[in-house]
């Protein structure tokens, strides 16, 4: 709810400053679906105090995805309440998010380039909060930040330079 209001009041400001809104295109609605993905799971990752289990980056404990994946019945279950599964999603979706901003850049130029950066401290936030077993001062930050990338994004997006 916070994303969604944060947007919509950015969307009014945009709007008030005068400044034109482009055509979404369609890699940038891909981009902030992505964000969006990695930053709901980041909440079910701190909802379920996931980031204190398998505090070792890029492998979790010697494996690349836990054993204990498919542990609850239903399995789909496991991808909003098992803490391995949850943690192991929001890795993939932010490494897919990175690895895909750093392709718009390359191919796209400038355009891309704040964001890619934004999303490259994001990703060195998201790392040191869960290697040091989510310190209050880090894990904040790394929440706050959330902002700053998802609202750089929008701006990417939305408004015309
Ligand atoms: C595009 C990259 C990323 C985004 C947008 C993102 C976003 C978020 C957000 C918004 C939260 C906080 C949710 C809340 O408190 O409600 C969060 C939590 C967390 N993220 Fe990330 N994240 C990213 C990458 C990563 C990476 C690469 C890691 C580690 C490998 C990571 C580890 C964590 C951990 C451990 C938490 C839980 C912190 C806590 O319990 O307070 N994140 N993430």
């Amino acid at each position: 709810m916070a994303f969604i209001i944060l947007s919509v009041l950015a969307r009014a400001l945009w709007r008030l400053e005068g400044k034109l809104f482009k055509k979404i295109y369609l890699r940038d609605a891909v981009l902030l679906a992505l964000i969006g993905l990695t930053i709901i799971y980041g909440a079910y990752v701190a909802g379920l105090k996931a980031g204190l289990i398998y505090n070792t980056f890029p492998l979790m404990e010697g494996q690349w995805l836990p054993n204990e994946w498919n542990f609850y019945h239903p399995v789909w279950t496991n991808f909003i309440n098992n803490p391995a599964t949850v943690q192991w999603l929001h890795r993939l979706l932010a490494l897919a998010t990175v690895t895909y901003s750093t392709i718009l850049w390359i191919k796209h130029g400038a355009t891309y380039r704040l964001i890619t950066i934004k999303i490259v401290i994001q990703v060195g936030l998201g790392i040191s909060t869960l290697l040091l077993q989510v310190p209050l001062a880090v894990a904040l930050l790394h929440q706050a930040w959330a902002m700053v990338v998802w609202m750089i994004a929008l701006k990417t997006a939305w408004v015309k330079k």
